[in-house]
């Protein structure tokens, strides 16, 4: 199986990717590492224990790490994920421990120990965690096998600004160096999420799941679809960070281009921004496979058969 760190900050989104994750063979979850950014970290960590213990899985390790951006204050999302990061289902309480090392350590001590070239990075927040564990430990860079993210948008711009996507935004130094790094990147902006829109029957159909998961993911979505329905008016709730996993499992279902990705740090109107060169109107080489269609009722197949196996 692929090993794959999840880095995250659930986040309803969050918690389909770690359980798409979790119900799927071809994946080892090495580790969770949570971040600051849909909420604080100490509710992120949290929220990472109670997914891990819903699917049954306290065996996978969780480790805190960045409380806040490289060099800003840290910026959240309760306006779309609620006060707890995580509203829609009141789950219990964790019971599991969270480790007692640092994400920061979990990553670099991790990449150093497995094979060079055998270890995904998967991050769905803020890039705050990874960025500083290049910055202690250069020397893993060259070992990571992939970096399949979520975050930033082309066409569709920008969802907490006019030209910025959440993730990028929130610690757009920490992106910038990630986009620099060199690590082998996959994109997953808002302009492949925005086509993962739920629809009525999916979500029916997870709640109707005999187990325990497919009725909290459907309260999810049901919380997460409220927001961007009154505010976008659109269809569905986006399920912007299982696109990530998804890929990783068939990506086939997606298409992109490799192509040059930069972030903007500094713009009075654009601080966040990820400029992708879609249209190779540059000659800075390409650093990321850029993704920009899925194919949707795949998507959702693929979703349904996998996330009916969880308990
Ligand atoms: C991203 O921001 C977060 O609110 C979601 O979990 C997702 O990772 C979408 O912009
Ligand atoms: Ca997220």
């Amino acid at each position: 199986a692929r090993k794959i760190i999840i880095d995250t900050d659930p986040g309803q989104d969050d918690a389909v990717a770690i359980l798409l994750a979790l119900a799927s063979p071809e994946l080892h979850v090495l580790g969770v590492t949570a971040v600051a950014g849909n909420v604080p970290l100490a509710l992120t960590e949290r929220n990472a224990r109670k997914i891990l213990e819903l699917a049954g899985r306290a065996d996978v390790p969780v480790f805190a790490g960045c409380d806040r951006p490289l060099s800003r204050p840290l910026v959240t999302a309760e306006n779309v994920h609620g006060q707890s990061g995580l509203d829609g289902i009141d789950l219990p309480d964790p019971t599991m421990p969270l480790q007692t090392g640092h994400a920061v350590d979990f990553i670099v001590e991790t990449l150093r120990r497995e094979a060079p070239g055998t270890v995904t990075l998967v991050p769905v927040g803020p890039l705050t965690n990874i960025a500083q564990a290049f910055r202690n430990a250069p020397d893993i860079i060259g070992r990571v096998q992939q970096i399949v993210l979520m975050g930033g948008a082309y066409f569709e711009v920008g969802n907490v600004t006019p030209a910025a996507e959440f993730n990028i935004y929130v610690d757009p130094e920490a992106a910038a160096e990630v986009f620099a790094a060199g690590a082998p990147l996959v994109v997953m902006p808002l302009d492949a999420t925005h086509q993962a829109l739920t629809s009525r029957d999916w979500i029916e159909g997870m709640r109707a799941l005999p187990g325990r998961c497919g009725p909290a993911i459907a309260s999810w979505t049901d919380f997460f679809e409220r927001f961007d329905k009154e505010k976008y008016g659109s269809q569905g709730a986006p399920l912007h960070d299982p696109c990530t996993i998804a890929w990783l499992l068939r990506p086939d279902l997606f298409s992109g281009r490799d192509i040059n990705v930069e972030i903007e740090t500094e713009g009075r109107f654009t601080c966040g921004m990820m400029v992708a060169d879609w249209w190779r109107v540059t000659r800075r080489p390409a650093n990321a496979l850029f993704i920009r269609d899925l194919d949707r009722d795949g998507f959702f197949a693929l979703l349904t058969e996998r996330l009916s196996r969880l308990p």
